[in-house]
């Protein structure tokens, strides 16, 4: 990969090889995250097995025919509700880098019986997705995990199609975090430490050529931004596009 594999990259993946064997859920509980209606499509095993902090499927706003690239698929969740909104007639890849959550993820399809659904192993900073490929990138509660966001950014700009999106949940600040919780390891692992700054996540993404950057915190108004301590983690939908 271009950026060499890292301690990040080991703790995390040995955090989430550990998840992927255990059924529940280490973040929040799926029910807090997505619309019940959207929940029942799919079994209670898979839909509570979620490790994300949003919902980027409503941020997404897919469309037959689509092509989609969920980053840091996880059981497959995502993955699952966008494969029924893109329909046969378009096609989703989730990467991950973690084998024992692909393991879980493809074992989640062929039970699924959805055949236009792919994982693929691989790293946010090298992704295995050809240029110009993919119509949106979703992603949820991953980015931040990652020691080298401007590759990741990067990446997701490489293979989007031109004219292309990206919405994608995360956990970000308002302010930099403390540099005693940045060191943590754990708290990495657990989508705090690594979570970037507001500024930094869009200047980051219009650097790697991104138009139309926006931020929208979950559960709560763009006001309550101004009364949050500083350096406080929240989680938002983050989307962008790329120039048609
Ligand atoms: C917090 S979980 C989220 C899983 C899924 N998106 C969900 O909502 O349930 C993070 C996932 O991202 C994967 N991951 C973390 N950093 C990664 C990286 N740099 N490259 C590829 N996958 C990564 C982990 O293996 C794990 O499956």
């Amino acid at each position: 990969m271009k950026s060499s594999l890292t301690p990040v990259h080991e703790i995390v993946r040995e955090r989430y090889a550990q998840a992927a064997r255990s059924t529940s859920s280490c973040c929040s509980p799926s029910s807090t995250l997505y619309p019940a209606e959207l929940l029942t499509e799919l079994p209670t095993d898979i839909t509570d097995f979620s490790l994300g902090c949003g919902n980027p499927i409503a941020a997404a706003n897919l469309k037959p025919g689509e092509t989609v690239l969920d980053l840091g698929s996880g059981g497959g969740l995502d993955c699952f509700l966008s494969a029924r909104r893109v329909r046969s007639v378009g096609k989703v890849i989730g990467v991950d880098m973690t084998p024992e959550m692909l393991e879980r993820s493809r074992l989640n399809a062929a039970r699924l019986g959805i055949t236009n659904v792919e994982f693929r192993e691989g790293y946010l900073e090298n992704l295995p997705v050809e240029d110009h490929s993919v119509d949106v990138v979703i992603s949820n509660c991953v980015i931040n995990l990652s020691p080298d966001k401007p590759q990741v950014f990067r990446e997701i700009f490489r293979v989007l199609k031109p004219g292309g999106r990206m919405a994608v949940s995360d956990v970000i600040t308002n302010g930099s975090l403390p540099e005693s919780i940045r060191s943590n390891m754990d708290a990495w692992g657990a989508c705090v430490a690594g979570a970037l700054d507001m500024q930094d996540y869009s200047q980051g993404l219009l650097q790697a050529g991104f138009e139309d950057v926006k931020i929208q915190p979950k559960n709560s108004s763009n006001e309550l931004l101004q009364v949050l301590p500083v350096g406080q983690p929240f989680s938002a939908i983050i989307s962008a596009r790329k120039s048609a």
